[in-house]
């Protein structure tokens, strides 16, 4: 039997108190967060992600990119979700969501009927995780389960954006310090760059790898150029339609699977900032790693979400619980 003196017995308590402590300053989100207090939440949000996936697929990649720029800006705090105001032009305004970001419907009907069944319950926040979560699920990733208890902020700013989502420009040692200061290794950026594997983009996003690349009026070397000639059909040179789109990973791109990653190994990443992870030993060993271990990518993947959808997050009193989630409460 183990003899401890008073005093001793003290010191490990508080040690033990301490340790506890800082557990749950560090993880203040729970599963289950809404068991007692609206026990439906997570089936209501599933159904309103798969009722829009089956009106039309594309909008649960709207989803999952919704949850990444909520959260790189200000914190997972539903700040994107918020209109513009006046006098103060919001983050789903500026160039990098709008006009490209989709799915904002999905939320307010999850909202619409959360608030008929739990009144004031469910932040706006938590059901973009939620149904980020259900977008992969239901595109084929692996589920995982999401902490909850968020809030909802009351600021949203375009002026946010720069410096803080990376625009698809960026070199690798650009997005590891970008991803760094989120807290993110370089390992987990290459991780959650894989969500290119599904969704579209328009062909302004990369419009200058096909016939200007860095101001040489050339296209890009470093893209295969058979991708190159089928990109340059999608999107003809000097063509003003803006709403024109091409697929992601476009042998797969409703699936979340590991063919971002077979993809950039064939030169056919479709962004500078996909390509570039081969221009570094350490992110090109991870890129061939997923390429041939997917079932090892869909778990890091996941495990990366749960810790992005921690990012900055309001908590117990802080913030709001929206009623509607385009704007803050009166
Ligand atoms: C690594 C840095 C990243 C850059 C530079 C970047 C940039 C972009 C750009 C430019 C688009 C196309 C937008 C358009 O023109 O329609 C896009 C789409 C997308 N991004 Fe990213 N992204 C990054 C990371 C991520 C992450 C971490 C995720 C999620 C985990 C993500 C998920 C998506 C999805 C799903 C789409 C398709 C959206 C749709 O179909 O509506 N991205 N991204
Ligand atoms: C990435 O871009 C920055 C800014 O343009 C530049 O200073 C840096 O040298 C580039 N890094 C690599 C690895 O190309
Ligand atoms: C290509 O880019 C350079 C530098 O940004 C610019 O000066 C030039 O006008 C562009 N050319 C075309 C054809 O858009």
């Amino acid at each position: 039997m183990i003899k401890m003196s008073p005093r001793k017995l003290t010191r490990v308590f508080t040690i033990l108190a301490v340790v506890l402590f800082c557990q749950s300053v560090h993880s203040q989100l729970q599963i289950g967060f809404y068991r007692d207090t609206c026990s439906l939440v997570e089936f209501i949000v599933k159904e309103e992600v798969t009722k829009a996936f089956i009106k039309e697929n594309g909008v649960v990649a709207g989803l999952m990119r919704m949850h990444f720029h909520d959260c790189f800006v200000r914190g997972c705090d539903g700040s994107v979700l918020l209109d513009s105001t006046p006098s103060s032009t919001a983050e789903k305004d500026s160039f990098a969501n709008n006009p490209s970001l989709r799915g904002y419907e999905v939320i307010d009907n999850a909202k619409a009927r959360l608030e008929a069944v739990c009144k004031g319950v469910v932040s706006c926040a938590d059901i973009v995780a939620f149904a980020a979560r259900d977008s992969i699920e239901i595109t084929g990733g692996l589920g995982y389960d999401v902490p909850a208890g968020r809030r909802d902020g009351r600021t949203s700013l375009a002026s946010e954006i720069i410096g803080n989502l990376p625009p698809p420009t960026f070199n690798v040692s650009q997005l590891t310090q970008m991803f760094a200061k989120k807290g993110f290794t370089q390992e987990e950026m290459v991780t959650l760059s894989g969500g290119h594997t599904i969704g579209r983009s328009h062909c302004t996003s990369f419009s200058n790898r096909l016939y200007n690349f860095s101001g040489t009026g050339m296209q890009d070397p470093s893209l295969d150029p058979r991708y190159a000639a089928m990109l340059k059909q999608q999107c003809p040179q000097g063509n003003k339609d803006t709403n024109l789109v091409v697929p992601m990973n476009p042998s797969s791109p409703s699936i979340t699977d590991a063919g971002y990653y077979v993809d950039i190994l064939a030169n056919r990443g479709l962004f500078t900032s996909d390509h570039t992870l081969l221009t570094n030993p350490a992110t090109a060993n991870q890129v061939t790693q997923n390429a041939r271990n997917p079932m090892q990518w869909r778990a890091k993947f996941g495990a990366a979400m749960v810790k992005m959808g921690q990012l900055e997050v309001l908590t117990g009193t802080a913030g709001e619980i929206r009623a509607n989630c385009r704007v803050i409460n009166g």
